[in-house]
């Protein structure tokens, strides 16, 4: 069985994804599987052969393109999903590879928001994770909000707004955002992943340079309760809606204000995934483990996820209350640190997830 490992993307966490991706791929059990690297470019091109499976071909990016093919996806009469040279003459079709299912490891904008997710049903390819909607609703923050609320499952406050709305009359904006809101709140786009464009804001002049910053970034906006004494801890869930199980909890540190992209990726990925502040197991009560736990499952399956998520929460530690924050429908390395603590290796992981998908 080959397996398509796409990873790259057009998005802000494009990096991050390459990681993720090459993690993921070099994880594939090969006495099961053949795993077949396809890189897509920030352009939105697709690239598959051997160097794209290498970490260090990325130091020389126009090196490593010149070295792989250019592919297009196209599936045949006969169901066969086929990956052809683009340059080469289509009519010829020089396919390059076939694939019998595809691995999304795309973070963030068209590989986690549902985009490629329908791309691929579209071609009738098998893919691991998430389907359209589920991608979609985990990816924006304000619908996976609504979702997991109107299931009774607690979110802290929050207002949005458009950028039309924003930019047709702020004022109101503020207004809207001050009456229902208690500085200090923070401010992030909708649908972006890797704290991009998030700021916390203490008053209106804060508010207003906060939103015209998040803007630049997205089309909608999110303001939230600010939880002042905060614990960070995440929980991943494997599955689908028969079989969603849980790991263990880890537990975020920040060294500033906000877990930036910084902190999140580019100190990381200089010192390798392992090297990233964060407790695992999380320092939380069994009982509070357990909340978190039954709420991370609780969140997979109302957004009706499929394959490995991570759910992040906040846990105000004044109130001792624990709010789901938001879900990784790809999440970086694919959390498989959350995993193994519960014996379950990365590989076996890998072949669980395409198991999942071929059901
Ligand atoms: N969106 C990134 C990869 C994460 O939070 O895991
Ligand atoms: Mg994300």
């Amino acid at each position: 069985i080959r397996v398509g490992v796409l990873f790259g993307g057009m998005s802000v966490e494009h990096e991050v994804s390459v990681i993720s991706g090459l993690q993921a791929y070099h994880a594939i059990p090969r006495d099961k599987y053949e795993p077949v690297p396809i890189y897509i470019t920030k352009e939105g091109k697709w690239y598959t052969g051997e160097a794209v499976g290498s970490i260090d071909e990325y130091k020389d990016l126009p090196g490593l393109l010149r070295k792989s093919t250019n592919v297009t996806l196209f599936t045949n009469e006969s169901g066969a999903h086929q990956l052809i040279a683009t340059r080469k003459s289509w009519f010829k079709n020089p396919v390059v590879d076939e694939i019998h299912v595809a691995f999304p490891v795309t973070h963030g904008t068209f590989g986690e928001d549902g985009a490629l997710q329908g791309l691929l049903e579209f071609q009738k390819v098998p893919y691991v994770g998430c389907d359209v909607l589920s991608s979609a609703l985990g990816m924006d923050k304000v619908v996976m909000k609504a979702v997991v609320r109107s299931a009774g499952l607690p979110v802290v406050d929050f207002v949005t707004f458009y950028n039309h709305q924003w930019s047709e009359d702020p004022g109101s904006c503020i207004a809207k955002a001050e009456a229902q809101l208690k500085y200090p709140v923070i401010v992030k786009p909708a649908n972006l992943g890797s704290s991009v464009g998030i700021e916390i804001a203490e008053d209106t002049e804060e508010l207003t340079s906060a939103l015209g910053n998040a803007f630049g970034f997205a089309d909608k906006v999110i303001i939230e309760r600010v939880v002042q004494n905060l614990k960070e801890v995440n929980c991943s869930v494997i599955g689908d809606h028969e079989s969603a199980e849980v790991s263990v909890c880890e537990e975020v540190l920040k060294t500033s204000e906000i877990l930036s992209y910084q902190d999140k990726y580019l100190n990381q990925a200089s010192k390798g995934m392992s090297g990233t502040s964060r407790i695992i197991p999380a320092n939380i009560s069994p009982e509070m483990t357990e909340e978190v736990q039954a709420l991370a499952k609780q969140t997979f399956l109302e957004l009706g996820c499929n394959g490995v998520s991570r759910i992040d929460f906040l846990i105000d530690q004044d109130e001792g209350k624990v709010y789901v924050n938001e879900i990784n429908t790809i999440p970086g390395s694919l959390a498989f640190y959350l995993w193994e603590p519960k014996g379950k290796s990365f590989e076996q992981m890998t072949g669980q997830l395409i198991q999942l998908a071929l059901k």
